[in-house]
């Protein structure tokens, strides 16, 4: 469970990714932050594509970031997105947040300053992973 000044660290981080969204077909912008258990953290927004099927949303680009880096146990992740509700990962982004994620708090907020927390195991119940191959 992360500190309140831990956590508002983190939505800060996501808000500042957001603003290097590349969503000119959805106008749709959103940032992501991933926290490992040293305290490093790595960013993502979304990177739209003229396929729009090979757009990536901003929490993948932030696992993927941090994966390549080496980063590998992480403790939470931020999605901020400018909407009245918050925004809460797409399917195929918490079948990565559940491979690599797994006991992360999932920290939801919107420009308003509104905040949710869940966990991944929550949003994505049942996951197919490693032990059923
Ligand atoms: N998107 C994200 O980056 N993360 C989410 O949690 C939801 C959706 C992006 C994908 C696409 O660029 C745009 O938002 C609209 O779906």
């Amino acid at each position: 469970m992360l500190k309140t000044e831990e956590r508002a660290a983190l939505i800060r981080a996501a808000s500042q990714a957001r603003e290097h969204a590349h969503a000119p077909y959805s106008h749709f912008r959103v940032g992501s932050a991933l926290r490992d258990r040293s305290g490093r953290i790595f960013t993502g927004c979304n990177i739209e594509n003229a396929t729009l099927g090979l757009t990536i949303c901003a929490e993948r680009v932030a696992v993927f970031k941090a994966l390549s880096e080496g980063a590998r146990d992480f403790d939470a992740v931020a999605v901020v997105a400018d909407t009245e509700r918050v925004t809460p990962p797409c399917g195929a982004c918490r079948q990565i947040l559940w491979e690599f994620c797994r006991d992360a708090e999932v920290i939801l907020s919107n420009l308003g300053g509104q905040i949710e927390i869940r966990r991944v195991a929550e949003l994505f119940p049942e996951g197919f992973d490693a032990s059923f191959l």
